[in-house]
């Protein structure tokens, strides 16, 4: 299969820091930004403002996550600032049939996030339109808990359906990804890993990037 892929997400950076936090991952595929609003998750970060002034200082590809009610109102705006991908929750979605359709039209790749409790299974046809599923390996809201090897389960079936040709998806995981749990992401066959404190709690986050790519490869 091909090279496993690592978005480092900024919510464990430094937010005075961001640029700087940037320049130090080198070698990301993609960069992960954690969009909350305190209504969908009982967290708030950070919003288009902040990806707009990120995106002028970044050539990595931008992977925006957006834990936000009514995203078929908002996601667009962060597809048209530039952002490569854009990830909506499948719990919050009121049309992600048509939110993908305006998401592509717009120039970005379209996501859907399942969190842990939300099964694969009904999701299966609306996939038919998105890029991207991210499950979620923790409850969002929040950096730095624990990886939930439950949700592998949803993994293995969209790496079936996926290897069968019945959807086109690259398969992305987010929470609690480290150099331990890495390895049995993979083996379910995960294409794309989210890490935030694995890689920015290190001393040299570019070098965490390696580490864990050359974990998920084994
Ligand atoms: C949680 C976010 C994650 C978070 C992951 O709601 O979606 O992207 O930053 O952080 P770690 O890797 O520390 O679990
Ligand atoms: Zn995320």
């Amino acid at each position: 299969s091909a090279d496993p892929m690592i978005a480092p997400s900024i919510l464990a950076s430094d937010f005075a820091r961001l640029a700087d936090e940037l320049h130090a991952i080198a070698g990301a595929d993609w960069v992960h930004v954690d969009v909350m609003d305190a209504h969908f998750v009982p967290n708030l970060t950070l919003g288009l403002p902040v990806v707009e002034a990120l995106l002028k200082v970044t050539d990595i590809p931008m992977d925006c996550h957006l834990m936000i009610d009514d995203p078929d109102r908002w996601a667009i705006d962060y597809a048209e600032a530039g952002a490569y991908n854009v990830t909506v929750h499948a719990e919050a979605a009121g049309d992600p049939v048509k939110l993908a359709a305006n998401l592509r039209a717009a120039g970005a790749k379209a996501g859907l996030s399942i969190k842990p409790g939300t099964p694969l299974e009904p999701w299966t046809e609306v996939l038919k339109h998105y890029d991207t599923l991210l499950v979620m390996s923790v409850e969002p809201g929040f950096g730095g808990q624990s990886f939930m090897p439950e949700v592998l389960d949803k993994v293995r079936a969209a790496r079936r359906l996926v290897d069968t040709g019945h959807l086109k998806l690259l398969v992305e995981i987010d929470g609690g990804i480290n150099t331990d749990t890495i390895e049995l992401a993979a083996q379910a066959g995960v294409d794309c890993f989210v890490a935030g404190s694995a890689i920015y709690s290190a001393d040299e986050p570019a070098k965490a990037i390696e580490a864990l790519r050359d974990q998920a490869s084994r």
